[in-house]
Formats: C-alpha cells, sequence, structure tokens
C-alpha cells in the first residue's frame, strides 16, 4: 500500500529512542522530510542521518521549546503536514511505575502534566496554523492505554494522558473541516528503554515483585497489564499505526483512538 507520505514534512518529538525512533525511521522510508525532535542525539538517529532528517535538540518541557521546534521545521523543509506528538511518559527525575496516589507531590504531578499534556498543547498551537496554511495535515498523539484505563501504579501519567486523549477529540471536531485530523494511539507496555534502561520500569517493577528483570519484560509485565499476546509491545507496532494516521489514506479517521494494547483495555 502507498501511504502517499512521499515529500510530506512530519515532526517527530521523542524521536531518538522506542516508537519515537520507529516512526521516524518509517518516515523516512516512505520518502516523508522529519524533524526528530529530542534533547540528545543517539547512534541509532544518527544511522538515519541524510537530507531528509533533521535532528533539533529541544527540551520539551521548555514552554518556549515546542513553538521553536515547529518554527524550525517550517523554516528548514518549507511547512508542516503531520505532527507526532509522541515525547512522554517520566520526566527528568521521576521513575515509573509509582506504587499510588500518596507516592506523589505537586511539584512531579506538575512535571509529569508538563511533558504528557502542555508541551503537546504547545506543539499542536503552534502547528495547526502553519498545517492549515498547507489545506490541512495530521496530528497524531501518543497516548496511553491507561487513559481509558486508570491505573494506581501511573495515577498522574494516566489523567495527563486522558486530557491528551480527552483534547485530541475536542480538536478533531473543532479543525476538521480545515483539513486537519487529530487522532490518539494508545499502546499497552512496549519494550523501549522506558523499561530497559538500567532503573528503568522492569527495575522497579522487578523490586516490587521479587523478581529479575528479565522475566518481568518476558512475562510478568505482559500478563500484569493483560496482553493477551503474552508479550511486550513492539515499537514497530505502534508506529505502523501512526503511519496510516499520518498518511492520507485514513482522510476520514478523525478524534479516533486506536489502541496498540494487545487487548488491555476491553472497553468499547
Ligand atoms: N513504552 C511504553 O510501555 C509505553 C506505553 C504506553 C504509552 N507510551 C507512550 O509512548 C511514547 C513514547 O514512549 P517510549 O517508551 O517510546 O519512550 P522512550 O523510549 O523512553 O524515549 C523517550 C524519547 O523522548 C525523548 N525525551 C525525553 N525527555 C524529553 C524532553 N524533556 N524533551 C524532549 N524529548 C524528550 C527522549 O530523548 P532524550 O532523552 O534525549 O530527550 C527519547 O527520544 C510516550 O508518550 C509514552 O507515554 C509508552
Amino acid at each position: 500500500m502507498d501511504l502517499q507520505l512521499s515529500g510530506r514534512v512530519a515532526v517527530v518529538t521523542g524521536a531518538s529512542k522506542g516508537i519515537g525512533l520507529a516512526v521516524t525511521r518509517s518516515l523516512l522510508e516512505e520518502g516523508a522530510r522529519v524533524v526528530a525532535v529530542s534533547r540528545k542525539n543517539t547512534p541509532e538517529l544518527e544511522q538515519l542521518a541524510g537530507p531528509d532528517l533533521l535532528h533539533v535538540s529541544a527540551d520539551l518541557t521548555d514552554p518556549e521549546a515546542p513553538a521553536q521546534v515547529i518554527a524550525r521545521a517550517v523554516e528548514h523543509f518549507g511547512g508542516l503536514d503531520i505532527l507526532v506528538n509522541n515525547a512522554g511518559g517520566p520526566p527528568p527525575g521521576i521513575t515509573m511505575p509509582r506504587t499510588g496516589f500518596f507516592d506523589s507531590n505537586d511539584g512531579q504531578w506538575q512535571a509529569i502534566f508538563e511533558f504528557n499534556l502542555f508541551s503537546a498543547v504547545r506543539a499542536i498551537r503552534a502547528a495547526i496554523p502553519k498545517m492549515i496554511e498547507r489545506g490541512g495535515g495530521s496530528i497524531i498523539n501518543v497516548s496511553t492505554g491507561m487513559a481509558r484505563q486508570p491505573a494506581s501504579v501511573n495515577v498522574e501519567y494516566g489523567a495527563a494522558k486522558a486530557g491528551l486523549s480527552n483534547l485530541t477529540k475536542a480538536l478533531s471536531e473543532e479543525f476538521g473541516s480545515q483539513g486537519v485530523r487529530v487522532n490518539t494511539v494508545s499502546p499497552g507496555a512496549v519494550l523501549t528503554a522506558w523499561w530497559t534502561e538500567e532503573g528503568g520500569a522492569a527495575d522497579v517493577l522487578a523490586g516490587m515483585a521479587g523478581a529479575d528483570r528479565q522475566s518481568i519484560m518476558d512475562s510478568i509485565a505482559p500478563q500484569m497489564m493483560g496482553q493477551v499476546t503474552g508479550r511486550l509491545i513492539a515499537p514497530q507496532e505502534v508506529a505502523d499505526a501512526i503511519l496510516l494516521l499520518a498518511s492520507p489514506r485514513s482522510a476520514s479517521t478523525t478524534g479516533a483512538d486506536f489502541a496498540v494494547d494487545a487487548g488491555f483495555v476491553k472497553t468499547f
């Protein structure tokens, strides 16, 4: 299937690792031009270097940064068609999962909302006028199954992402007639640095469950997350759903939430 993404300009946040890296690689393979945003570059992202890829180093928790990133994309590639608000998860200094509501103070709630909700709000605010100038565009917000199925282990994160999912539907209504589509992709547990890095989710759960980190990733975490496939999700599986939503092939899909959660959310 030709996704008709050749020559289109995309901004992907959190592009140096995990889901964002898979999205960036796939967009480039489809002939898109990509502005990849993260604080630091990685060898994996550097391997994709070429005329169609621009890495912009930015800390998206800085309120000025999202608009600066969008402006840089327009300046470099001449416009904007696709925005993937993928950066999210635990902000610097916070490890997730957590143990419950009393585990976090105001500052931590605010940091989680800044990173998971407000950075996307600011990027969208800057992106929509640029998309409308070109007759429309596609915004994909990466949410989580926990936005619809709350869990006490990540209560602030789930609340922030529920805000993102709600915002997505509101925007789809307001800007649909101007050609801007807005959708969410909501993953279950995905095998990324969030899980694998030292001190990451696998280590935290290993401590809680009294198990080794490999067993957590191989079987315990998928079981805890109700993933009926019995394994963590591959980043590419999430990226593939994002690419379909980025593509004009999904021109009548807006305000939708695509679950890539291996059966975690059971509600309609
Ligand atoms: N992994 C999961 O199990 C899972 C499940 C459900 C939903 N999700 C969602 O999927 C999205 C991607 O998660 P992931 O697991 O693929 O992430 P990841 O592998 O941990 O990668 C995070 C990316 O975000 C960047 N980043 C982190 N802090 C940043 C900041 N302040 N400013 C700019 N960039 C920043 C990182 O680069 P730098 O550190 O260099 O900045 C990196 O490129 C998130 O929205 C997350 O909530 C993930």
